[in-house]
């Protein structure tokens, strides 16, 4: 438990439409999708290419609006937060882990996993200490002083687990992070976030194609065309 108690759950979507029109022909990304995730509870949204998962998460994490429809973030609907708040729910409740990675190339392990705290006003102190503690969780102290270039790719994606959890994210969002990697490691990186969403009690969502995901998520929701079967 870290401090902020969320009652209901952490996320809760009702019938939410997202139209794209930026592209002359207006695109249906996310058609009606109405979902609930709670506290310590791992979701995993399993549909192919194309079908909206990515779009799913943006509205999620409010980095989107949706056309239609009503999204509410730690119990309180994302229309009623000012963008300065919700760039603060970015920075100090939620966790990204995207497919690419997005570390910082001319920073180490330790680096990458420290910028995070850097933003964040009230974990500054004893970082040091932490991104120690969090290398070991992962089981990649010896990668604190590495650059990702000399890193594997179930490396560098347990290096960007560990900076998403770095701020004691209560909601962490995750898109195909399992996307580029073999079944062993896939299967370790799952069944690491499944462990966060346990032992933190953290909300976790995945998106992914990966079938094999299923058996470690607590619910799966299937997504199609933007649709929730
Ligand atoms: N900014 C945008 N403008 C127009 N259309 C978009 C935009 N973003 C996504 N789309 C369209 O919305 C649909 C859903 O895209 P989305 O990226 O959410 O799918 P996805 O399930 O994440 O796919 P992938 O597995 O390939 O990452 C697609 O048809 C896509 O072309
Ligand atoms: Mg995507």
């Amino acid at each position: 438990m870290n401090g902020f108690e969320t009652p209901g759950p952490v996320i809760r979507l009702e019938k939410v439409t997202k139209i794209f029109n930026d592209s002359g022909q207006p695109t249906t990304a996310v058609r009606e999708v109405s979902l609930e995730a709670r506290r310590g509870e791992m979701v995993l949204l399993l549909g192919p290419s194309g079908s909206g998962k990515t779009t799913l998460l943006t509205l999620i994490a409010g980095l989107t609006r949706p056309t239609s429809g009503s999204i509410s973030l730690f119990g309180k609907n994302v229309e009623e937060y000012s963008a300065t708040e919700l760039q603060s729910l970015r920075a100090e409740r939620i966790g990204f882990v995207f497919q690419t990675f997005l570390l910082i190339d001319s920073l180490t392990a330790t680096e990458n996993i420290e910028i995070v705290l850097r933003f964040n006003r009230k974990r500054r102190a004893g970082r040091a200490g932490k991104t120690r503690a969090l290398l070991g969780e992962l089981g990649i102290e010896h990668l604190a002083d590495r650059f990702p270039r000399a890193m594997s790719q179930g490396e560098k994606q347990r290096v960007a687990i560990a900076r998403a959890i770095a701020n004691d994210a209560e909601l962490l969002i995750a898109d195909e992070p399992t996307g580029s990697l073999e079944t062993r490691q896939a299967i370790d990186i799952i069944a690491l976030l499944h462990g966060q969403a346990e032992r933190r009690n953290t909300t976790v969502i995945v998106a992914s194609h990966d079938l094999r995901l299923k058996e470690f998520a607590d619910r799966t929701l299937r997504l199609q065309d933007g649709m929730i079967s």
